[in-house]
């Protein structure tokens, strides 16, 4: 098996490297946060992501996993070396690629001649150059390799991917690459460095699209009075358009739609095409985000100037510690902007996190406690757990039952039972 390398150790980088190492590699995972690190080496895995906790001390056990602050010792001796660093959105709205520029410049001196580097990362069309001439190394191809997991579900999409991309101009590379993923039963595409970045930003775009488009339609639904979870599950029997990722919600989120979708547009532009299908797709998020701060503000009266709101959810998703670009806090924001006094919960997110972005909203440990005298309750994450609390008590607790269900996830039957006024999306 090989010796890897893995630069970066947070969502993609610790997952590649974790189940690297279950698959019998022996891994280096490096990062420059020298307290992820420590914790790393004592198996303490900083991120909620199932199954990820047991991959790393098992992994640890082996000793096929090590963490390091030491990329240069560590691609020494790598065959493949992963580059799995932050691209943010930049000033422009263009991907910001000064961290895999620097990682690749770090690098390349220790590279051993043979060794291949895969980048991970996303990043626009034609950074496979950037990378190699960062590198400095013309005896070392670099493959795109992008990576489709989703939070949460990390290490069962890593393992269980839909398909393997590998961009490569060296066809050899592209070959030693594809050995690496020969366990998967997964569809292998080989393609060109370019093809392969924009499949990648392609397809985080076309999800993102479906949701704004059943946004869009729950917004159609509330006017002519249909129902839009039933409306996507007659949409859904269609083979040709699925029911996956047509859920309505609050908006889109998290740390790689918001910047991707805007990452594309610049990428089109720069290009010369004018990518307005895919603006409209942004517009249609911002606007769902002031959508539903509105339902929120008309249930509780019409305004929330000095009055209590509770929320339920702050990450921009369930099953996740991630609140990078979520909708809850977004949407918390701009209730804040209109005066409302927020508390929230969210199961994920300890009353002690520091937060900037929360530092005018209570943080409570308590989802009851959350809802203490407040006109309404927002539910802005799809945690299960939310579904099977005491609502009677809730509702004792209120100033008013008042529901906005953003994500259509609690029992509208049992709620207007229990004496609750409920808004979801979508429905009348
Ligand atoms: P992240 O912020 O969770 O982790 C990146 C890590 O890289 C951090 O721990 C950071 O300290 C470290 N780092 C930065 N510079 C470094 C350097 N020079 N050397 C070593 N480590 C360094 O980011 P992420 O969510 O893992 O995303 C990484 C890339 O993968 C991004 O391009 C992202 O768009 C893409 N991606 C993310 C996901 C996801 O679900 N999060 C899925 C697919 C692709
Ligand atoms: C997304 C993609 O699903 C991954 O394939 C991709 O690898 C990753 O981005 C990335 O490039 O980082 P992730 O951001 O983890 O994964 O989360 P998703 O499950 O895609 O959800 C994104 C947002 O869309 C969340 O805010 C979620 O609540 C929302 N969403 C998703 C809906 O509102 N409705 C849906 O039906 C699905």
């Amino acid at each position: 098996m090989s010796e890897i390398a893995v630069i970066g150790a947070g969502y993609v980088g610790l997952t590649t490297a974790a189940c690297m190492s279950h698959l019998g590699h022996e891994v280096a995972c490096v990062d420059v946060v020298p307290e992820k690190i420590e914790r790393l080496r004592r198996g303490d895995v900083p991120i909620l992501e199932a199954g990820l906790d047991e991959l790393v001390q098992e992994g640890l056990r082996s000793a096929l996993l090590h963490f390091s602050l030491d990329a240069a010792g560590a691609v020494a001796q790598a065959e493949f070396v992963y580059l799995c660093v932050p691209t943010p959105q930049g000033l422009d709205g263009s991907a910001d690629l000064s961290y895999i520029e620097d990682a690749a410049r770090e690098i390349g001196p220790f590279l051993q001649p043979e060794a291949i580097v895969i980048n991970k990362s996303t990043v626009p069309v034609g950074s496979t150059r950037v990378v190699e001439q960062a590198l400095g190394r013309g005896d070392v191809p670099v493959v795109s390799n992008p990576e489709f997991l989703r939070e949460g579900s990390a290490v069962h999409d890593f393992m269980h991917p839909d398909r393997v991309v590998i961009g490569a101009d060296d066809q050899g590379a592209a070959i030693r690459v594809a050995g690496l993923y020969l366990g998967m039963a997964a569809p292998l595409q080989v393609t060109d460095p370019a093809s392969a970045e924009t499949i990648k930003y392609a397809s985080n775009a076309f999800l993102a699209t479906k949701i704004s488009f059943v946004n869009a339609i729950a917004a159609v639904c509330e006017a002519v009075g249909a129902d839009v979870n039933d409306v996507v599950l007659g949409m859904g029997y269609d083979k040709r358009i699925g029911n996956a990722f047509l859920r309505p919600g609050p908006g889109w989120g998290g740390s790689c739609f918001p910047k991707d979708s805007r990452a594309l547009v610049r990428i089109a532009e720069d290009a010369g095409y004018d990518f307005d299908l895919l603006k409209g797709v942004i517009t249609v998020n911002d606007e769902q985000f002031e959508r539903v701060t509105d339902k929120i503000v008309t249930r509780a009266g019409g305004s929330v100037e000095g009055r209590r709101v509770a929320a339920w959810g702050l990450t921009f998703k369930a099953r996740t510690d991630d609140t990078r670009d979520s909708p809850s806090i977004e949407i918390l924001r701009r209730l804040r902007a209109r005066g409302a006094l927020i508390r929230a919960y969210d199961p994920a997110v300890p009353r002690s996190t520091e937060d900037d972005r929360l530092a005018d909203i209570e943080v409570v440990d308590d989802p009851y406690a959350a809802c203490a005298d407040a006109e309404v309750l927002a539910v802005l994450t799809e945690w299960d757990e939310l579904k099977w609390l005491d609502f009677d008590k809730v509702a004792e607790t209120m100033a008013a039952p008042r529901v906005v269900d953003a994500r259509n996830l609690l029992d509208r039957n049992t709620l207007v039972r229990r004496g609750f006024e409920y808004e979801g999306i979508g429905r009348t």
